[in-house]
């Protein structure tokens, strides 16, 4: 298992407020090494509340939770930010890179900070943009490239250092459906090849159907959960059928049409 959390609860602002909000309610999640594991569910259910949890960026309210057979809860900062560095990677919607500076640098940030040698930097750095596509731009800035280029070099960021536990928020959310086809294959590929564990939140069914397995959250909690069996095709169809018995998906284009 490499997570473990349980009964973990969320709640924004101090729960004698009014004004306080329960994001999460006692929600149990177990993952697997190398499953690749997707959150579907309508907007403000609680999917981003749970990947920066389970991601160790945001404190639970309350709840248990393991990464790697280690107790993430009550670790100091210190020793925290030290584990999410070397055990962690993440790939936003918002690709969260840095213009001051150029791909490379940016995609070098983790490897910077674990201080690893300036040959094994360079070796990686080399690697992952070959892999990726992108070795032909490493020089360039963030604002001279295109949206896809810019996940793919998010992507190289998260998984240069080669973490256990990859949490992507909406990873394809500002892609067009050719880079985040061409995303999503990496991320099966690494996923497969490297026993790299996914976990990944998304409204796209297209998405999600790269998955093994989707948990669906409704206000907090888990409402439905989904196994890819032999065909993605029919995946693909049951992530629909769930997704439109959840309701409120103001992302789903079915419902915008009528
Ligand atoms: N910092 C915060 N303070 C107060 N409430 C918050 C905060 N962050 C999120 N919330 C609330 O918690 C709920 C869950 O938010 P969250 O961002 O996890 O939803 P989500 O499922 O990721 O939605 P979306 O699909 O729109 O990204 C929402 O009702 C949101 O308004
Ligand atoms: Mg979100």
């Amino acid at each position: 298992m490499i997570l473990e959390a349980k009964k973990i609860s969320k709640t924004y602002g101090n729960s004698s407020q009014t004004a306080s909000f329960q994001a999460l309610d006692q929600f149990d999640i177990s993952i697997n090494k190398g499953e690749f594991v997707g959150i579907m569910g309508p907007s403000g259910s609680g999917k981003s509340t749970l990947l920066q949890i389970l991601g160790t960026i945001e404190q639970a309210t309350s709840g248990e939770l393991k990464i790697d057979g280690q107790n993430v809860v009550g670790m100091n900062t210190t020793k925290l930010a030290d584990f999410r560095r070397e055990k962690l990677g993440f790939i936003f919607q918002d690709f969260q890179l840095l213009d001051a500076l150029s791909l490379k640098e940016n995609i070098l940030i983790p490897l910077v900070l674990n201080k690893r040698s300036i040959t094994e930097m360079e070796q990686r750095v080399q690697g992952i943009s070959t892999y990726l596509g992108i070795d032909t731009i490493l020089e360039k800035h963030p604002y001279e490239v295109s949206g896809g280029q810019k996940q793919r070099v998010a992507a190289a960021r998260a998984l240069i250092h080669r973490p256990s536990l990859v949490l992507a928020d909406e990873p394809t959310g500002n892609l067009d459906s050719k880079s985040a086809k061409s995303l999503m294959k990496v991320l099966v590929e690494l996923n497969s090849r490297e026993q790299a564990t996914v976990l990944m939140v998304t409204h796209d069914a297209v998405t999600a159907s790269y998955c093994d397995r989707i948990l669906f959250i409704k206000d907090g909690h888990l409402e439905n959960e989904i196994y890819c069996g032999e065909e993605r095709s029919a995946f693909y169809e049951q992530i629909l059928l769930v997704q439109s018995t959840l309701g409120g998906e103001i992302h789903d284009v079915k419902s915008l049409r009528n």
